[in-house]
């Protein structure tokens, strides 16, 4: 999909490149993160600064690596704040074509404020992570987003073990 002409929210105003998300198109498993930094910001790529390196370890380390992967909203909103509404309503559309053409069969969101925004819950991730959820009839479960544990190492555990159950469910279930 063409991004490069997107204007349709203030974001395109700060935004180096646009970040669509990437991975194998064939995978069974998507993760939902909430925007581009500043790494991706410069290199167009989803999850490859310091947030994006620890996901890919812990992926590593429990031996899962076909995986697609994106944000909810496509540009760097700046200084890294969250994202708005309407920004996250005028970019929605690229995520749906996204979770449409890769059809996954389960969605992990990373963290709460890309729950809040696609699930329409505000609840903490503590207790969302607990239950599954469905996005077009897709099973989702939500975990932290890695740049919690980059802060704070306790939330290492809990991201390892939401993964690791996650994707071991889905071997048990699905293939
Ligand atoms: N954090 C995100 O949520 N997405 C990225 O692409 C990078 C960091």
């Amino acid at each position: 999909m063409i991004m490069e002409e997107c204007f349709d929210c203030r974001l395109c105003q700060t935004r180096i490149k646009y970040v669509y998300g990437e991975g194998n198109i064939n995978s069974k498993i998507m993760f939902i993160g909430e925007a581009p930094g500043a790494d991706e910001n410069i290199s167009g790529r989803p999850f490859i600064g310091q947030a994006g390196k620890l996901l890919r370890k812990i992926l590593k380390e429990i031996n899962f690596n076909n995986f697609y992967i994106t944000n909810i909203v496509k540009c760097r909103p700046p200084e890294n704040r969250d994202p708005h509404q309407d920004e996250f309503d005028a970019c929605k559309h690229y995520l749906m074509h996204e979770i449409n053409t890769i059809n996954p069969q389960i969605i992990i969101i990373l963290g709460g404020i890309a729950a809040k925004y696609l699930l329409k819950i505000n609840k903490s991730v503590l207790k969302m992570r607990k239950e599954v959820y469905d996005i077009d009839y897709i099973k989702t479960y939500v975990t932290y987003h890695p740049a919690a544990a980059l802060y704070n190492p306790s939330y290492l555990k809990p991201i390892k073990e939401d993964l690791k159950r996650i994707i071991n469910e889905r071997t048990i279930n699905i293939i």
